[in-house]
């Protein structure tokens, strides 16, 4: 087993260093240290389950390498839902719209419909088809799931609109 390395990072907004084997992917690193709720699917950069935001971009964390990390920026599903207004504003609608059934694939797919919604938000229903594309779920048709991020990004554009006249 080879020697672990530290990898100094800022993980939903607090700054850890976490150990790390040089082979091991981002999605092990933060599974390891309590950060459950980034799913292992396939761990080959298929399902998607493993979304997390780095840098403000998201990336699947199975296919990242933990050691590119250093001095990087992670947030996962837990911590957008909790700290980030569009977060949480679209964890309610994912409740709202009934987005998650056996919810493997939520955390993923929350993470994707922030990055989204942060640099798009666009309410088009095929746009946001086609930005899940790289999110699979078994359960629930897709339609749910677009329906929560369509409904937040009105909500947005309209919050939006509503400071224009202020
Ligand atoms: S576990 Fe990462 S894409 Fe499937
Ligand atoms: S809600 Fe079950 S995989 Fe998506």
């Amino acid at each position: 087993m080879s020697e672990k390395v530290a990898v100094s990072l800022k993980i939903n907004g607090k700054e850890v260093t976490l150990l790390a084997a040089p082979e091991q992917n981002l999605l092990r690193l933060l599974r390891e240290n309590g950060y459950v709720e980034v799913k292992c699917g396939c761990e080959e950069g298929d399902c998607g389950t493993c979304t997390v935001l780095l840098d403000g971009l998201s990336v699947k964390s199975c296919v990242t390498p933990a050691c590119a990390c250093e001095g990087r920026e992670v947030w996962t599903a837990a911590g957008v839902s909790r700290q980030e207004r569009i977060g949480r504003l679209l964890r309610d609608n994912f409740a709202k719209y009934g987005a998650s059934q056996c919810g493997f694939c939520t955390p993923g797919m929350m993470v994707t419909g922030v990055n989204y919604l942060m640099n798009n938000g666009v309410p088009d229903r095929q746009a946001i088809r086609a930005a899940i594309s790289g999110n699979l779920c078994r359960c629930t048709g897709y339609k749910k799931i677009i329906d929560a991020i369509y409904h937040t990004a009105q909500e947005l554009r309209r919050e939006t609109a509503g400071e224009g006249m202020l």
